[in-house]
């Protein structure tokens, strides 16, 4: 059984208020996306901006309700338990709008355990001097508030927050984008070696390919809320099928100068999900779109792989 199972997940926000108080238009966040993730591996959501990964994000943690389709948690809905809650923890890629200014650091770590009544004082207080340590903070940061810390060290509070519920799966959104560079690649070691120790399951949100390759094994690429290719992180970095995921992996900066060239595949706006082009998505800005491309294609199973584009469709074009 899978840790996580989304299936044909779909979430749709009313736009507009007609008169009469009915919402008159929808904009679709999400269109009927479905991936597995297994137990202690690393699963990466990569999109450009509005591709609806945040979105996904919260509706895997509850904060959202879906307009149809299912996530199941160890094969049951989720959310049905306080369990499930301590047991998916989301780290969001502002900490600053995540940690409560008026808090200390010690406050802030010790928080969950207090809302779920968990130990003494003195065994919270040795917990979160255990995972102050897990995340590599010196144990006078307790005593900081969030105004006083750095944003590395801000993004390690929040880490260490989630994990002092001991949770099983950590949904992660875009957690170094809000970071310096030299910040970004401690702050992804650290990750990479958390999830280790901690045997945790990770759903890992990024627009970044490059992160992606470094960090998981299975890569799900979203644009305009459809996935557009799925499937094991090294075929789709070595050998990306999609024209977007070729685009998206050109468009990583390229040390090469004789390839820069071919960062022009993603040039172009993306277009408004509230009026999203008829047939495939990705359509207006596809260097390969031809003819049968003004109907959406479905996914097409291409070896290990999932990808949505005519040109992989059964039968050959
Ligand atoms: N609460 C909401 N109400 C209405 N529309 C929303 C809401 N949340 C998100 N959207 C819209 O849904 C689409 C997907 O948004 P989402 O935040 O999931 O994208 P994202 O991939 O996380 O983008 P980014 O990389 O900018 O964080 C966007 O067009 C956004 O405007
Ligand atoms: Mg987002």
């Amino acid at each position: 059984m899978r840790m996580l199972e989304v299936r044909n997940l779909t979430k749709r926000f009313p736009v507009e208020d007609s008169i009469f108080g009915k919402p008159t238009r929808f904009l679709t966040a999400v269109d009927d996306v479905s991936f597995g993730v297994e137990r202690g591996a690393v699963f990466s959501l990569v999109g450009e901006s509005g591709s609806g990964k945040s979105t996904i994000a919260r509706l895997i943690c509850g904060a959202y309700k879906a307009t149809s389709g299912e996530i199941l948690y160890m094969g049951k809905p989720i959310g049905r338990t306080k369990e499930d809650y301590r047991n998916i923890q989301m780290i969001f890629q502002d900490p600053d709008a995540s940690l409560n200014p008026r808090k200390n650091v010690f406050a802030i770590i010790e928080e969950g355990l207090r809302i779920h009544k968990l130990g003494s004082s003195k065994e919270r207080r040795e917990k979160v001097m255990g995972i102050l340590e897990s995340v590599g903070l010196d144990r006078l940061t307790v005593k900081k508030f969030p105004h006083e810390l750095s944003g590395g060290q801000k993004q390690r509070v929040s880490v260490a927050r989630s994990l002092i519920l001991q949770p099983e799966l950590l949904v992660l959104d875009e957690p170094t984008s809000a970071l310096d560079v030299s910040v970004q690649a401690q702050t992804l070691n650290l990750l990479g070696d958390l999830q280790k120790e901690f045997s945790l399951t990770y759903v890992f949100i990024t627009h970044d390919l490059k992160i992606v390759s470094q960090f998981s094994d299975y890569v799900g690429v979203l644009y305009l809320g459809n996935i557009m290719e799925i499937g094991p992180v090294d075929e789709i970095i070595d050998n990306p099928l999609h024209p977007y995921t070729q685009g998206l992996l050109e468009s990583v900066p390229q040390p090469d100068p004789s390839k820069k060239a071919m960062n022009e595949i993603l040039k172009g706006e993306i277009p408004s999900p509230l009026n999203p082009p008829k047939g495939c998505p990705f359509i207006t800005r596809c260097p390969k779109a031809y003819e049968p491309c003004t109907e959406k294609p479905g996914l097409t199973v291409v070896g290990d792989r999932l990808v949505r584009c005519h040109l992989y469709d059964t039968g050959g074009n």
